[in-house]
């Protein structure tokens, strides 16, 4: 009889963990912030976790003026500094064995024939193949640039079975036209198939979660619908104040930020159809009809809000106005709270509003999916004796205490049928002892080996866009943003915005 059982090469046995192919990263802005606290300590902790080819190698490019040894030394102090993992000799060495440093500006002909260079260099002393992903963690501004002078040194270029692929951080443009522009920009260097399109919010577990509680149980879905759910809220409030990001964040502002993106794109895993399957493909067609039958209501003065947070007091803490903020002009009027109202139209969300938001300096860190329904039709108590319920919510913990929350209406212990809320919970530090790898981590991991269901699609993006351009060409027109206390849960608009229609924020 022949063994029939696969063979441990097999690329498709889904029982191995998938390893990133031998092969470069180039990283366009290493000296960042991001690069430092995220990108290149998830780069150590995959090859902690053993998912790395021992070949890979990881480039630098930057204006710095660094040795050799001065790339090591960045490297190996953001990694011992915010790596999740903890620090192993072994993984150090091998990592830092392929570690390159290019310097020079952006737009320097001579740093791309170096970094050119370098890279064949590498596919030589360390068999990388030809395999190079460059990832642009910069500022949007210089993505045309970039993308041309990769494409006259010809790094775009794959040769073989090899490959090149471009990796971009948000914003995808400021708007639907600009991103037009960025996207023809990227298509005229790099395939579609090759460019892969971050939105870091993808790639948290939590998030991907969505998917398992939907589409692996069977109680959910049923009531998935405008027939049983009231609303939903989706939040993503930080606590913290821009930082040292004034360059970055003035003028762009938290709607576009984390709106036109992360939340859209919560929005579209929490209201879209079942999917063929996780192909990218199949995945991204389901969420390209959700964004596609998104709809503003006609008043967005009503419908939407946006604020500015206030100097104050925070958590003990003395904490900053955002127009004094450094960096940031005393007239800025750029948002730093969101909040607006969609309409999904379709038969299953008919009637529903999904209510997002999103600010900095608000009451406390929590990313989540609330899914409200509505009240039951008919109660065999009276009104007394349903004491505080409310309505059954199914909350989404995305972040930090990761996991679910139902709430239900239950009987209060007494000789009186009197009925109140407690909440049923699964926590994922309880049901599960793995910590759950970084975001980064997942989508560093699956830009390499190819995998591309976590990436949004350019037409995603445009959709997104296309949401959200109404909504700030009004807010340019209106008055400028409405101040909120620091630690409070934003402006009194967004509280207007609710109650108008006889609802309320959570207080997650
Ligand atoms: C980024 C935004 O995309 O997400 C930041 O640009 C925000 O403004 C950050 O602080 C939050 O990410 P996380 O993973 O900490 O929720």
């Amino acid at each position: 009889m022949t063994d029939q059982r696969v063979t441990l090469h097999d690329p498709d046995d889904r029982r191995l963990p998938r390893i990133a192919p031998a092969c470069s990263l180039v990283l366009f802005g290493i000296t960042g912030d991001l690069a430092r606290k995220k990108l290149v300590p998830a780069i150590y902790d995959l090859a902690n976790r053993g998912l790395l080819n021992p070949a890979f190698s990881l480039v630098g490019f930057a204006r710095r003026d660094w040795s050799a040894q001065d790339f090591d030394d960045f490297v190996r102090s953001s990694v011992e500094k915010y790596a999740r993992t903890g620090f192993n000799e072994r993984t150090w060495k091998q990592l830092s064995a392929g570690l390159r440093f290019v310097s020079g500006t952006f737009d320097d002909p001579g740093a791309y024939k170096a970094l050119a260079a370098t890279v064949e260099e590498l596919d030589h002393s360390r068999g990388t193949g030809g395999n190079h992903a460059f990832y642009l963690s910069i500022p949007p501004s210089w993505f045309p640039v970039v993308c041309e002078r990769l494409a006259e040194t010809g790094l775009n270029r794959r040769q073989g079975g090899a490959w090149r692929r471009i990796i971009i951080e948000k914003p995808f443009g400021s708007d639907l036209e600009s991103a037009r522009e960025l996207s023809e920009v990227v298509g005229r260097v790099f395939d579609e198939e090759n460019v892969f399109r971050i939105d870091h919010y993808l790639g948290k577990e939590t998030v991907q979660n969505v998917l398992a509680m939907r589409f692996a149980n069977t109680m959910f879905e049923p009531l998935w619908n405008a027939n049983y759910v009231d609303h939903v809220q989706i939040t993503m409030s930080e606590s913290i104040g821009i930082g040292t990001r004034a360059g970055y964040y003035d003028g762009i502002g938290a709607a576009r930020d984390v709106i036109q993106n992360h939340l859209l794109q919560l929005l579209a895993l929490t209201a879209m159809e079942e999917p063929l399957d996780l192909s990218p493909a199949s995945l991204r067609a389901e969420k390209e009809k959700v964004l596609k039958a998104l709809r503003l209501p006609d008043d967005l003065d009503a419908t939407t809000a946006r604020g500015q947070y206030e100097g104050g007091w925070q958590g003990g803490e003395r904490v900053r106005a955002f127009h004094d903020e450094d960096g940031i002009p005393a007239d800025s009027h750029t948002e730093t709270f969101a909040a607006i109202t969609v309409h999904v139209d379709t038969r299953r969300w008919a009637g529903v509003p999904f209510h997002l938001r999103t600010g900095k300096r608000l009451g406390k860190r929590v990313t989540e999916i609330a899914v409200v329904f509505k009240r039951a039709a008919h109660v065999p108590f009276e009104n007394t004796e349903l004491g505080e319920t409310g309505q059954n919510v199914l909350v989404v913990r995305v972040q930090p205490d990761e996991g679910m929350t139902l709430k239900v209406g239950a009987k209060v212990p007494g000789t009186e049928m009197q009925v109140r809320d407690v909440t049923m919970d699964f926590s994922y530090g309880h049901a599960f002892t793995e910590d759950s790898p970084e975001a980064y981590e997942r989508l560093i991991l699956d830009a390499l080996t190819g995998s591309a269901p976590l990436f949004p699609h350019q037409r995603e993006v445009e959709l997104s866009w296309a949401i959200l351009d109404p909504v700030l060409r009004h807010w340019e027109r209106s008055s400028p943003p409405e101040p909120y206390r620091p630690g409070s849960w934003g402006p009194e608009s967004a509280h207007r915005m609710l109650a108008a229609e006889g609802r309320t924020w959570r207080i997650p």
